[in-house]
């Protein structure tokens, strides 16, 4: 007998004497935990016979046991202590989808050292707190899976974990936010305001419950920490990868990158390179003809690298509850079937390379910017001695009247150092005709080229 499973309930267990069923306590019955629900329950023969045993909720943990609910739990399960439900012998797996750093983390490290297996879809905490909590899930001889934690229903997870994992993965680059990438799409294609975008998003239950996580970038900057952990097998903390978000975008924007055949979107982008994980999170305009480009509404997609497989994509909607769910059961499925065949365990995924994660150094992209100028002359003159001292090359020039406003000049440079160009724009904001300059956002012309 494997020793790994002394401690292990379990441990008797085969397809054929093991338990008759597999019991999941969820703590969390808002959009995640509801689609999970729905889903249990809908296809519960084909996640039997997918498991090899039945699985049955056992108890679900809410804030308020009060609050009008899409489904009611049966009788008796819903409880307003996560702890009623991680601590309960009567559950065997635990699934947290409740998101936020606390109370959820201590109640998944709780269930871990209680060697139950859990579920999560909180890329917030596993990006924070992956490597702890695979250490744990290690030391007490259970496993940790989170495929919902990025991409919803998209299983880049099991892709990176397993199916690649004989690959040097070279880069990844990704569309990893619904949320951000609906109110662009919105934006570009109906002409909708960013606000009235975000609220739809909220209203379909992409955005997270503090929609500032997704329209700073901080939600894409977590999903490719972890895919970068996953790929790389080195913990990149999400805090230190360097994120901008869409907040300054306008529609403005969106009208140009149209103008130059392009389209906005929030891009995270991973990669190795001289010894280092280097991970970022950005908006970019793409050329329409980028296979990212076509990726619009709440589909997530991401573009990755191996030396032996190539280039690969792998699509699908990145938020939302019945994608999101699928995943989360995806998971659930893996996990009882390890229960139902004696809880077989072996480490999944390592993050523990010495190697350092860092942010990316200088590197070179062509970038799109606007201002806007009163009508003075000498004023373009002076802009462009400033650039040219930065030694920032123009590839186009716009300028076009906005009445009153002034008038709106739109600038494409040829690759240049990022630092320099801000540097630059820095100075030509002090100049006196210039009353605004906007966002510098990074154009790409191939994958390869993110940087
Ligand atoms: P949500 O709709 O806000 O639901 C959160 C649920 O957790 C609610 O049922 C809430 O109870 C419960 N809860 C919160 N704090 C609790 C506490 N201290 N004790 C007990 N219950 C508590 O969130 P969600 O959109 O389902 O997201 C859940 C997780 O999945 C997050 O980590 C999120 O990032 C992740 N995720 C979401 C999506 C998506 O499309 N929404 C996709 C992928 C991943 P009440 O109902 O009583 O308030
Ligand atoms: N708020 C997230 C998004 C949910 O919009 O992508 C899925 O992780």
């Amino acid at each position: 007998m494997n020793s790994c499973l002394v401690n292990n309930p379990w441990r008797a267990g085969t397809l054929e004497m093991g338990p008759k069923r597999v019991t999941v306590g969820i703590l969390g019955l808002g959009t995640v935990g509801t689609g999970v629900l729905r889903l249990l329950d809908g296809n519960g023969d084909r996640v039997a016979q997918a498991a090899g045993v039945r699985v049955e909720v056992a108890g679900v943990a809410v804030r308020d046991v009060h609050k009008p609910r899409v489904v009611t739990p049966a009788p008796g399960l819903l409880k307003g202590d996560p702890g009623a439900v991680v601590n309960d012998p009567g559950v065997d797996l635990v699934v947290e989808v409740m998101g936020g750093l606390e109370p959820a983390g201590a109640w998944v490290l709780r269930a871990l050292e209680l060697g139950k297996p859990v579920v999560t879809a909180n890329k917030e905490l596993v990006a924070s707190r992956g490597r702890e909590l695979l250490d744990a899930a290690f030391r007490h001889r259970t496993r940790l899976r989170f495929e919902a934690s990025v991409g919803g229903g998209i299983p880049i997870i099991a892709a990176l974990g397993d199916s690649l994992a004989g690959n040097r993965v070279g880069q990844i680059i990704g569309i990893l936010n619904g949320t951000t990438n609906y109110i662009l799409s919105r934006m570009t294609s109906d002409g909708v305001e960013f606000p009235a975008a975000l609220a739809e998003a909220q209203a379909r239950g992409y955005a997270e419950s503090d929609p500032g996580a997704d329209v700073s970038g901080q939600d894409a900057a977590c999903k490719i920490a972890i895919l970068a952990s996953v790929a790389f097998g080195v913990h990149v903390p999400a805090a230190e990868v360097p994120r901008e978000g869409i907040a300054g975008i306008t529609s403005r924007d969106v009208a140009c990158a149209r103008e130059l055949g392009c389209v906005i979107k929030l891009l995270a982008s991973a990669k190795e390179e001289g010894g280092t994980v280097r991970a970022r999170v950005f908006p970019a305009l793409l050329p329409l003809d980028h296979p990212l480009a076509a990726v619009t509404g709440v589909f997530n997609a991401v573009w990755v690298t191996g030396d032996a497989v190539g280039e690969t994509m792998f699509y699908g909607q990145g938020a939302g509850q019945l994608p999101t769910a699928s995943a989360v059961v995806g998971d659930i499925i893996a996990s009882a079937r390890e229960l139902a065949r004696g809880g077989v365990f072996h480490p999944l995924l390592v993050w523990d390379r010495p190697k350092p994660a860092q942010a990316p150094g200088p590197s070179e992209a062509a970038f799109y910017f606007r201002m806007l100028v009163s009508e003075q002359p000498g004023a373009l003159a002076a802009a462009v001695s400033v650039l040219g001292d930065q030694e920032v090359a123009l590839a186009r020039f716009t300028s076009r009247g906005r009445g009153q406003g002034g008038t709106e000049w739109v600038l494409v440079t040829q690759p240049v150092e990022e630092q320099r160009l801000k540097d630059a724009l820095c100075i030509i904001q002090g100049l006196p005709a210039v009353k605004q300059v906007g966002n510098a956002i990074r154009i790409l012309d191939a994958p390869s080229g993110c940087g």
